[in-house]
């Protein structure tokens, strides 16, 4: 079939026909064996049963949002249920104050750091809102980032930019690169007087390519300038030891590669750099109750230290190793394609656990997605339209080698060899 059958108007009548009220999701109906789970190495005890997915779905989607396993949620329900029973156990001295410190413990562990360097957040944004607003940044100030970074993690530098007279400098990654040392020194030659920090992603959202942010971590230092990292894309996916890092600050959610509860993050702030950033919601302490915090959603926290354990118990490395796996395995499933560009680096140092491809322009990537979770039950995120015309696939713990060749297969069918 020809890539342009996906233009805009001769979809948009596939896909009334297939949606009823627009609500995707209850498209999804059960589906055939062609993707039944078999559970391919090294997660032997997995199962699509400890989720819940639909029947039928082949979710490649967790740098978008990740599932919750039946566990989690049943933790975050227990704890709920049992705090409604006194609802001012939300409150803290009444409880609050020392369950959700519990989490804390767990992820500084996680994640090779002290627990009073871990704070709970609600996302990674709202970390690295934290972290902008705590720097008290001043006209003259000069931030360097990429372009490639998430709103997520960019629009609280422009914030300042914009009310506070902050200067943004911006250095180019393209899709395509794949050098360490060429994307350090471009790094290095963006730094300028009045540069107070570097902000960067550790896995770009758009090209999934892994940054090397010890090396850039070590930079800062000796420029005597902050790093700071959004990690969205990769706390759960790949093995991320804080410490070792060298960076100053790291924000992360847990919805996404920790299968943690929806609205739930985690912010690292180095110790060393805790009096240069100060969070107002963290004022009072660091605790996640506190006055200048407020009420927390404490059951979706406590959901969340019991995902992480649940990393834990299985390894982050065979996690790292499992996911990087199918991501080749796919790499080379798609590499000779020609309706299809890897914009993703090669397997190697720079490579994560997410893919992305550019689509023909003929093509529009967000009705290709959606008629291919229509149509084949395959979930897959369409990249934003200012990087490239593309879309871009995460495999996680759960999914398996046959899931990986059933969406290879569907491209191939859908775009042409
Ligand atoms: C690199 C990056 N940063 C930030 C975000 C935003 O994450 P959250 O919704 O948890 O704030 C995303 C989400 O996809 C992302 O990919």
């Amino acid at each position: 079939m020809k890539p342009g059958k996906y233009n805009r108007r001769k979809f948009l009548g596939s896909i009334s026909a297939g949606s009823a009220g627009g609500l995707l999701i209850n498209t999804i109906a059960p589906f055939s064996s062609v993707n039944a789970q078999t559970k391919s190495l090294p997660f032997d005890q997995e199962s699509n049963s400890d989720y819940f997915f639909a029947p039928g779905l082949t979710y490649l989607n967790t740098g978008t949002l990740g599932p919750c396993r039946r566990e989690t949620i049943q933790e975050s329900k227990n704890a709920w249920e049992e705090l409604e029973s006194l609802p001012v156990k939300f409150y803290g001295k009444w409880g609050a104050e020392s369950l959700a410190e519990r989490t804390r413990t767990i992820a500084a562990r996680f994640l090779g750091c002290n627990m009073d360097e871990i704070l709970i957040t609600t996302s990674t944004t709202n970390g690295m809102n934290a972290i902008a607003q705590g720097l008290r940044l001043k006209a003259g100030d000069r931030i360097l980032t990429t372009d490639q970074e998430h709103g997520g993690g960019l629009l609280c530098w422009e914030y300042f930019a914009r009310y506070y007279g902050v200067t943004i400098d911006t250095i180019s990654i393209p899709p395509g690169e794949n050098n360490a040392a060429s994307i350090l020194n471009r790094i290095n030659e963006g730094i300028r007087n009045g540069t107070r920090l570097i902000s960067i992603s550790h896995i770009f959202s758009s090209t999934g390519l892994r940054m090397p942010i010890a090396e850039i971590s070590s930079l800062a230092r000796s420029k005597g300038i902050l790093c700071i990292v959004d990690g969205a894309q990769a706390v759960g996916a790949v093995k991320v030891n804080l410490k070792e890092s060298g960076c100053h600050a790291y924000a992360t959610s847990g919805h996404k590669w920790l299968m943690g509860p929806k609205g739930t993050g985690l912010l690292y702030l180095s110790k060393d750099v805790q009096d240069i950033i100060r969070p107002m919601q963290f004022e009072e302490s660091y605790n996640t109750y506190n006055n200048s915090n407020g009420v927390v959603n404490l059951a979706c926290i406590l959901g969340l230290g019991k995902a992480i354990e649940y990393i834990e118990s299985i390894g982050i490395a065979r996690i790292e190793e499992h996911n990087l796996s199918l991501r080749n395995r796919l790499y080379e499933r798609l590499t000779h394609m020609t309706n299809l560009t890897i914009m993703s680096p090669a397997s190697g140092p720079l490579a994560s656990p997410m893919l992305a491809c550019r689509i023909p322009e003929t093509i529009d990537r967000t009705l290709f997605v959606r008629m291919l979770l229509d149509k084949y039950k395959i979930s897959i995120r369409p990249t934003h339209k200012q990087w490239f015309n593309g879309i871009r696939f995460s495999m996680h713990i759960f999914n398996t080698e046959k899931e990986v060749d059933f969406a290879a297969d569907i491209l191939h069918k859908e775009l042409g060899k």
